[in-house]
Protein backbone atom coordinates (compact mmCIF):
# COMPACT_ATOMS: atom_id res chain seq x y z
CA UNK A 1 0.00 0.00 0.00
CA UNK A 2 1.32 3.57 -0.50
CA UNK A 3 -0.04 5.40 2.55
CA UNK A 4 2.00 5.24 5.91
CA UNK A 5 5.13 6.69 4.49
CA UNK A 6 5.09 9.52 7.19
CA UNK A 7 4.94 8.87 11.10
CA UNK A 8 1.64 10.01 12.30
CA UNK A 9 1.32 12.30 15.20
CA UNK A 10 1.39 11.33 18.76
CA UNK A 11 -1.96 11.10 20.07
CA UNK A 12 -2.11 12.32 23.91
CA UNK A 13 -4.57 11.91 26.30
CA UNK A 14 -4.10 14.17 29.30
CA UNK A 15 -6.17 14.12 32.69
CA UNK A 16 -9.71 13.42 31.22
CA UNK A 17 -12.19 12.72 33.44
CA UNK A 18 -15.76 11.58 32.44
CA UNK A 19 -19.04 11.42 34.38
CA UNK A 20 -22.53 9.73 34.07
CA UNK A 21 -24.80 11.12 36.71
CA UNK A 22 -22.95 10.24 40.13
CA UNK A 23 -20.67 7.95 38.27
CA UNK A 24 -16.97 8.86 37.73
CA UNK A 25 -16.20 6.29 34.45
CA UNK A 26 -13.24 7.97 33.85
CA UNK A 27 -11.00 9.73 36.44
CA UNK A 28 -7.89 11.57 35.72
CA UNK A 29 -6.66 9.41 32.83
CA UNK A 30 -3.06 10.25 31.02
CA UNK A 31 -1.95 8.47 28.36
CA UNK A 32 0.22 8.52 25.12
CA UNK A 33 0.15 6.77 22.21
CA UNK A 34 4.14 6.96 20.31
CA UNK A 35 3.85 6.95 16.51
CA UNK A 36 3.29 4.37 14.89
CA UNK A 37 2.90 1.79 17.96
CA UNK A 38 0.52 -0.48 19.27
CA UNK A 39 -1.05 0.60 22.49
CA UNK A 40 -3.23 -1.59 24.39
CA UNK A 41 -6.11 -0.18 26.79
CA UNK A 42 -6.91 -2.61 29.12
CA UNK A 43 -8.56 -3.16 32.84
CA UNK A 44 -11.57 -5.83 33.86
CA UNK A 45 -15.57 -4.83 33.20
CA UNK A 46 -16.61 -1.56 33.51
CA UNK A 47 -13.46 -0.17 33.58
CA UNK A 48 -13.61 2.75 31.54
CA UNK A 49 -12.46 1.13 28.11
CA UNK A 50 -15.13 1.37 25.97
CA UNK A 51 -15.70 5.29 27.41
CA UNK A 52 -12.42 5.80 26.63
CA UNK A 53 -12.31 5.13 23.18
CA UNK A 54 -15.84 6.91 23.23
CA UNK A 55 -13.56 10.28 24.43
CA UNK A 56 -11.43 9.38 21.16
CA UNK A 57 -13.63 9.99 19.01
CA UNK A 58 -15.84 12.29 19.77
CA UNK A 59 -18.75 10.45 21.08
CA UNK A 60 -18.40 11.46 24.78
CA UNK A 61 -17.14 15.07 25.83
CA UNK A 62 -15.05 15.13 29.06
CA UNK A 63 -15.73 16.46 31.98
CA UNK A 64 -12.20 17.51 32.33
CA UNK A 65 -9.08 17.04 30.34
CA UNK A 66 -7.69 16.77 26.43
CA UNK A 67 -7.22 14.79 23.77
CA UNK A 68 -4.45 16.08 21.23
CA UNK A 69 -3.47 14.74 17.90
CA UNK A 70 -0.01 16.14 17.44
CA UNK A 71 -1.24 19.83 17.51
CA UNK A 72 -4.21 19.96 16.89
CA UNK A 73 -6.69 19.49 19.72
CA UNK A 74 -9.43 16.41 19.36
CA UNK A 75 -11.87 17.59 22.51
CA UNK A 76 -14.50 19.55 21.26
CA UNK A 77 -14.62 18.27 17.51
CA UNK A 78 -17.41 16.52 16.24
CA UNK A 79 -17.10 12.74 15.18
CA UNK A 80 -16.87 13.27 11.30
CA UNK A 81 -14.21 16.04 12.07
CA UNK A 82 -12.48 13.64 14.24
CA UNK A 83 -12.75 11.30 11.72
CA UNK A 84 -11.71 13.26 8.87
CA UNK A 85 -8.30 13.88 10.83
CA UNK A 86 -7.59 10.23 10.61
CA UNK A 87 -9.23 8.98 14.01
CA UNK A 88 -11.29 5.67 12.51
CA UNK A 89 -12.51 3.17 15.08
CA UNK A 90 -14.37 0.19 14.67
CA UNK A 91 -16.81 -0.85 17.58
CA UNK A 92 -17.59 -3.66 20.39
CA UNK A 93 -20.70 -5.14 19.57
CA UNK A 94 -21.58 -4.40 16.23
CA UNK A 95 -20.99 -6.41 12.93
CA UNK A 96 -22.07 -5.41 9.86
CA UNK A 97 -25.21 -7.82 7.76
CA UNK A 98 -26.51 -5.40 5.23
CA UNK A 99 -24.57 -5.39 1.54
CA UNK A 100 -21.66 -7.26 -0.03
CA UNK A 101 -17.97 -7.10 1.20
CA UNK A 102 -16.92 -4.23 -1.33
CA UNK A 103 -20.49 -2.27 -0.50
CA UNK A 104 -19.30 -2.00 3.22
CA UNK A 105 -15.67 -0.80 2.05
CA UNK A 106 -17.36 2.08 -0.50
CA UNK A 107 -19.32 2.95 2.64
CA UNK A 108 -16.27 3.41 4.24
CA UNK A 109 -14.55 5.45 1.49
CA UNK A 110 -17.28 7.99 1.62
CA UNK A 111 -16.12 10.59 3.78
CA UNK A 112 -12.55 10.86 1.46
CA UNK A 113 -15.02 11.03 -1.57
CA UNK A 114 -14.47 14.67 -3.00
CA UNK A 115 -17.71 14.31 -5.66
CA UNK A 116 -20.99 15.82 -4.76
CA UNK A 117 -24.10 14.28 -4.91
CA UNK A 118 -25.25 15.84 -8.74
CA UNK A 119 -22.16 15.22 -10.05
CA UNK A 120 -22.18 11.62 -8.79
CA UNK A 121 -25.82 10.95 -10.41
CA UNK A 122 -24.86 12.54 -13.49
CA UNK A 123 -21.33 10.16 -13.51
CA UNK A 124 -19.46 12.66 -14.79
CA UNK A 125 -15.96 11.26 -15.98
CA UNK A 126 -14.19 12.68 -13.35
CA UNK A 127 -16.58 11.05 -11.20
CA UNK A 128 -16.51 8.07 -12.65
CA UNK A 129 -12.85 7.83 -12.45
CA UNK A 130 -12.61 8.82 -8.76
CA UNK A 131 -15.28 5.98 -7.76
CA UNK A 132 -12.63 3.39 -9.63
CA UNK A 133 -9.92 4.69 -7.78
CA UNK A 134 -11.87 3.58 -4.48
CA UNK A 135 -13.21 0.84 -5.98
CA UNK A 136 -9.42 -0.03 -6.17
CA UNK A 137 -8.20 1.58 -3.10
CA UNK A 138 -11.04 -0.59 -1.53
CA UNK A 139 -9.77 -4.28 -3.04
CA UNK A 140 -6.66 -3.68 -1.75
CA UNK A 141 -7.52 -2.96 1.60
CA UNK A 142 -9.64 -6.09 1.18
CA UNK A 143 -6.59 -7.90 0.05
CA UNK A 144 -4.61 -6.86 2.78
CA UNK A 145 -7.72 -7.98 5.65
CA UNK A 146 -7.95 -11.11 4.11
CA UNK A 147 -11.17 -10.42 2.49
CA UNK A 148 -10.09 -10.34 -0.91
CA UNK A 149 -11.95 -13.90 -2.13
CA UNK A 150 -14.70 -12.66 -0.54
CA UNK A 151 -15.09 -8.72 -2.21
CA UNK A 152 -18.42 -9.48 -4.03
CA UNK A 153 -20.38 -11.59 -1.32
CA UNK A 154 -22.95 -10.41 0.78
CA UNK A 155 -21.48 -10.14 4.93
CA UNK A 156 -24.69 -11.85 5.60
CA UNK A 157 -22.98 -15.30 3.77
CA UNK A 158 -19.60 -14.82 5.93
CA UNK A 159 -18.67 -16.32 9.41
CA UNK A 160 -18.30 -14.21 12.35
CA UNK A 161 -14.68 -13.99 12.08
CA UNK A 162 -14.59 -12.71 8.59
CA UNK A 163 -17.39 -10.06 9.34
CA UNK A 164 -15.55 -9.15 12.46
CA UNK A 165 -12.82 -8.00 10.14
CA UNK A 166 -15.09 -6.58 7.81
CA UNK A 167 -16.06 -4.05 10.15
CA UNK A 168 -11.91 -3.85 10.41
CA UNK A 169 -11.14 -3.15 6.92
CA UNK A 170 -13.55 -0.42 6.78
CA UNK A 171 -12.09 1.57 9.28
CA UNK A 172 -9.17 0.99 7.12
CA UNK A 173 -10.86 1.97 4.37
CA UNK A 174 -10.48 6.01 5.85
CA UNK A 175 -6.91 5.85 5.11
CA UNK A 176 -6.50 6.55 9.15
CA UNK A 177 -3.34 7.57 10.96
CA UNK A 178 -4.44 6.08 14.42
CA UNK A 179 -7.13 3.34 14.26
CA UNK A 180 -9.09 2.15 17.25
CA UNK A 181 -9.74 -1.24 17.95
CA UNK A 182 -12.82 -1.99 20.41
CA UNK A 183 -12.02 -5.54 21.14
CA UNK A 184 -11.83 -7.25 17.43
CA UNK A 185 -11.32 -10.42 18.47
CA UNK A 186 -14.33 -10.78 21.09
CA UNK A 187 -16.93 -13.78 20.40
CA UNK A 188 -14.06 -15.56 17.75
CA UNK A 189 -12.96 -18.86 18.14
CA UNK A 190 -9.14 -19.64 18.14
CA UNK A 191 -8.37 -20.02 14.46
CA UNK A 192 -10.22 -17.13 13.93
CA UNK A 193 -8.44 -15.47 16.84
CA UNK A 194 -4.82 -16.13 15.14
CA UNK A 195 -6.30 -15.29 12.32
CA UNK A 196 -7.15 -11.65 13.46
CA UNK A 197 -3.88 -11.42 15.06
CA UNK A 198 -2.16 -12.00 11.83
CA UNK A 199 -4.14 -9.28 10.09
CA UNK A 200 -3.23 -6.58 13.05
CA UNK A 201 0.35 -7.26 12.98
CA UNK A 202 0.37 -6.81 8.68
CA UNK A 203 -1.76 -3.54 8.93
CA UNK A 204 0.60 -2.23 11.51
CA UNK A 205 3.75 -3.15 9.36
CA UNK A 206 2.35 -1.98 6.16
CA UNK A 207 0.43 1.20 7.17
CA UNK A 208 2.43 2.77 10.06
CA UNK A 209 -0.28 3.86 11.45
CA UNK A 210 -0.86 3.95 15.52
CA UNK A 211 -3.06 1.12 16.75
CA UNK A 212 -5.12 1.80 20.30
CA UNK A 213 -6.52 -1.32 21.17
CA UNK A 214 -9.01 -2.07 23.76
CA UNK A 215 -8.90 -6.15 24.56
CA UNK A 216 -9.84 -8.47 27.01
CA UNK A 217 -7.52 -11.21 25.23
CA UNK A 218 -4.06 -11.07 27.25
CA UNK A 219 -2.41 -13.33 25.00
CA UNK A 220 -3.27 -10.82 21.92
CA UNK A 221 -2.39 -7.83 24.43
CA UNK A 222 0.62 -9.69 24.95
CA UNK A 223 1.69 -10.39 21.79
CA UNK A 224 0.59 -7.13 19.67
CA UNK A 225 1.17 -4.11 22.07
CA UNK A 226 4.14 -2.62 22.54
CA UNK A 227 2.66 -0.48 25.33
CA UNK A 228 -0.42 -1.07 27.54
CA UNK A 229 -2.36 1.25 29.92
CA UNK A 230 -4.55 -0.55 32.28
CA UNK A 231 -7.33 0.92 33.83
CA UNK A 232 -9.15 -0.02 36.71
CA UNK A 233 -12.70 1.28 38.10
CA UNK A 234 -12.20 4.45 35.67
CA UNK A 235 -8.66 5.44 37.23
CA UNK A 236 -4.90 4.86 35.55
CA UNK A 237 -3.26 2.28 37.79
CA UNK A 238 -0.77 1.17 35.26
CA UNK A 239 1.60 1.80 31.97
CA UNK A 240 4.24 0.09 30.65
CA UNK A 241 5.38 -2.89 28.35
CA UNK A 242 3.53 -5.98 28.28
CA UNK A 243 6.18 -7.67 30.58
CA UNK A 244 6.17 -4.58 32.99
CA UNK A 245 2.27 -4.44 33.50
CA UNK A 246 1.93 -8.51 33.94
CA UNK A 247 3.90 -7.95 36.77
CA UNK A 248 2.75 -5.00 38.46
CA UNK A 249 0.94 -5.97 41.73
CA UNK A 250 -1.49 -3.34 41.44
CA UNK A 251 -2.75 -4.48 37.93
CA UNK A 252 -2.95 -8.33 39.88
CA UNK A 253 -4.92 -7.09 42.70
CA UNK A 254 -7.34 -5.63 39.84
CA UNK A 255 -7.51 -8.76 37.81
CA UNK A 256 -7.72 -10.92 40.94
CA UNK A 257 -10.60 -8.89 42.19
CA UNK A 258 -12.50 -9.92 39.42
CA UNK A 259 -11.64 -13.44 38.66
CA UNK A 260 -10.05 -12.56 34.90
CA UNK A 261 -6.64 -13.19 35.37
CA UNK A 262 -6.62 -13.39 31.36
CA UNK A 263 -7.19 -15.50 29.56
CA UNK A 264 -10.27 -15.05 27.15
CA UNK A 265 -12.42 -13.34 29.15
CA UNK A 266 -14.28 -11.57 26.87
N1 LIG B 1 -23.67 6.28 28.46
C1 LIG B 1 -23.48 5.88 29.72
N2 LIG B 1 -24.33 6.28 30.71
C2 LIG B 1 -24.13 5.89 31.99
N3 LIG B 1 -23.13 5.10 32.40
C3 LIG B 1 -22.27 4.66 31.46
C4 LIG B 1 -22.39 5.02 30.08
N4 LIG B 1 -21.38 4.43 29.39
C5 LIG B 1 -20.66 3.74 30.29
N5 LIG B 1 -21.18 3.88 31.53
C6 LIG B 1 -20.66 3.30 32.76
O1 LIG B 1 -19.30 3.70 32.83
C7 LIG B 1 -18.49 2.64 33.32
C8 LIG B 1 -17.42 2.29 32.30
O2 LIG B 1 -18.06 1.67 31.18
P1 LIG B 1 -17.27 1.21 29.88
O3 LIG B 1 -18.30 0.74 28.91
O4 LIG B 1 -16.37 2.30 29.46
O5 LIG B 1 -16.44 0.00 30.44
P2 LIG B 1 -15.49 -1.04 29.66
O6 LIG B 1 -14.18 -0.98 30.34
O7 LIG B 1 -15.55 -0.80 28.21
O8 LIG B 1 -16.20 -2.42 30.03
P3 LIG B 1 -16.36 -3.80 29.16
O9 LIG B 1 -15.09 -4.55 29.35
O10 LIG B 1 -17.49 -4.48 29.85
O11 LIG B 1 -16.66 -3.43 27.74
C9 LIG B 1 -19.42 1.48 33.64
O12 LIG B 1 -19.75 1.53 35.00
C10 LIG B 1 -20.62 1.78 32.76
O13 LIG B 1 -21.79 1.24 33.31
MG1 LIG C 1 -16.19 -1.89 26.59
Amino acid sequence: MTTGTTAPPALEVRNVTVRFAGLVALDDVSFTVAPGTVHAVIGPNGAGKSTCFNVLSGLYRPAVGTVRLGDTELTRLAPHKIAALGVARTFQNIVTTQGTVADNLMLGRHALSRAGFAASALRLPHVVREQRAHLAKAREIAELTGLGDHFESPVALLSYGDRKRVELARALCLEPRVLLLDEPVAGMNAAERVRMTEVVREIRAELGLSLVLVEHDMGLVMRLADEVTVLDFGKAIAHGTPDEVRRDPEVLRAYLGTGTTGQEAA
